[in-house]
């Protein structure tokens, strides 16, 4: 675990430009000084990430909203009280100090207050916002562990913080506020009935035939090296039997009611029983099968009830068509 030395470190990495992992309550972030356009400018070469998609800016509590966005609309207030310190990124116009090369040429800035002891205690050291997207290579699953970042990033990266693996495990929830009603541009750790709930109203969400202008929308994306095959719950050990004979290695993430099916010679990962267990473990259960170096996963998706919502995103990008995550990306492509 990281301590106050460590911390300091950071800090001191982050204003002389460098690039820092840290670990958050969703998954690691690789962050840079949030006004340092060359250390931002780093941070899109090291993932491999097209530089017309923005970044998530952290900041250290909600009383620092107004020195990041233009202007803070009632349901951004109310959200960023209820919620921060937490698993939600707000979408809002951009102040003058956030540089355009954070928000990839948009005139708005996402902007979140990360829920974990060592994020909290790096933003406060270092005093600015740090500009931050998942540290792992663009396109690729998402690190939960100190480890998974150096497998991902190694020496790329100038210093890792170790918080331990990560509590929540999905990526925040993004919400547009710049509108009316508010819109979920990505579900993540906070649910949509949270949010509906705190708001009094429902939110719409982002349409999938809104043309894409930013990452983590792409259809394929959180994408392990073992293609991702999606079906019904009942159909997966069938389907991963018949793939199988024709040869490869074949995985089954296998839901709690299917256990005991049979599947001889199938490489097969539980689901967790809890859905805030599985959010917790998605990612780390698709390197799994990465490790056991399997050519396909079949899988299916969860209930889209509360984190649900989030994992069976994650699972339908990762199952995306592969040829989409290309680098210089289909920006607006729709596809
Ligand atoms: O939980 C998280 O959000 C993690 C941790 C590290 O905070 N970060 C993360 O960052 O997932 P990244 O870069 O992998 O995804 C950030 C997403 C982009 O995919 C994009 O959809 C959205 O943030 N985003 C950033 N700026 C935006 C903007 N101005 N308008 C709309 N979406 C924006
Ligand atoms: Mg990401």
């Amino acid at each position: 675990m990281s301590k106050a030395a460590d911390i300091e470190q950071a800090a001191r990495v982050l204003r002389a430009g460098g690039l820092v992992a840290f670990p958050t309550e969703t998954v690691y972030g690789l962050g840079a000084a949030a006004e340092d356009v060359g250390a931002v400018d780093r941070i899109f070469t090291v993932k491999g990430r097209p530089s017309t998609h923005p970044l998530i800016v952290h900041i250290g509590g909600a009383d620092q909203l107004g020195d990041w966005a233009a202007e803070v609309p009632r349901p951004a207030r109310l959200l960023a009280e209820r919620f921060w310190p937490g698993p939600l990124t707000l979408v809002l116009r951009r102040s003058g100090r956030v540089p355009l090369v954070v928000t990839g040429g948009l005139e708005t800035v996402a902007l979140r207050v990360p829920s974990h002891a060592v994020a909290l205690a790096l933003l406060s050291e270092f005093g600015g916002g740090v500009a931050a997207p998942s540290a792992n290579r663009f396109g690729s699953v998402s690190p939960t562990t100190a480890h998974h970042v150096r497998e991902d990033l190694g020496a790329a990266v100038d210093f890792v913080l170790d918080g331990g693996p990560c509590e929540v495990g999905v990526e925040s929830t993004i919400v547009d506020v710049t509108g009316e009603p508010p819109t979920i541009l990505r579900p993540g750790g906070v649910t949509r009935e949270d949010l509906e709930h705190a708001l009094g109203s429902s939110l719409s969400m982002r349409s999938s035939r809104t043309p894409i202008r930013v990452p983590g929308q792409h259809p394929s994306h959180y994408a392990p090296r073992a293609r991702v095959l999606l079906v019904e719950a009942e159909e997966i050990v069938g389907e991963a039997l018949r793939l199988q004979a024709q040869g490869g290695r074949v995985g089954a993430l296998l839901p709690p009611a299917y256990r005991c099916a049979a599947s001889a010679g199938l490489v097969v990962v539980p689901v967790p029983e809890s859905t805030v267990e599985y959010a917790r473990k998605i990612y780390e259960l698709l390197r799994e099968f990465d490790r056991r170096g399997c050519d396909v996963i079949v899988a299916s998706s969860p209930p889209r009830g509360g984190l649900g919502l989030a994992i069976a995103d994650r699972l339908h990008r990762a199952a995306g068509p592969r040829g989409s995550v290309s680098a210089g990306g289909p920006e607006g492509s729709g596809r």
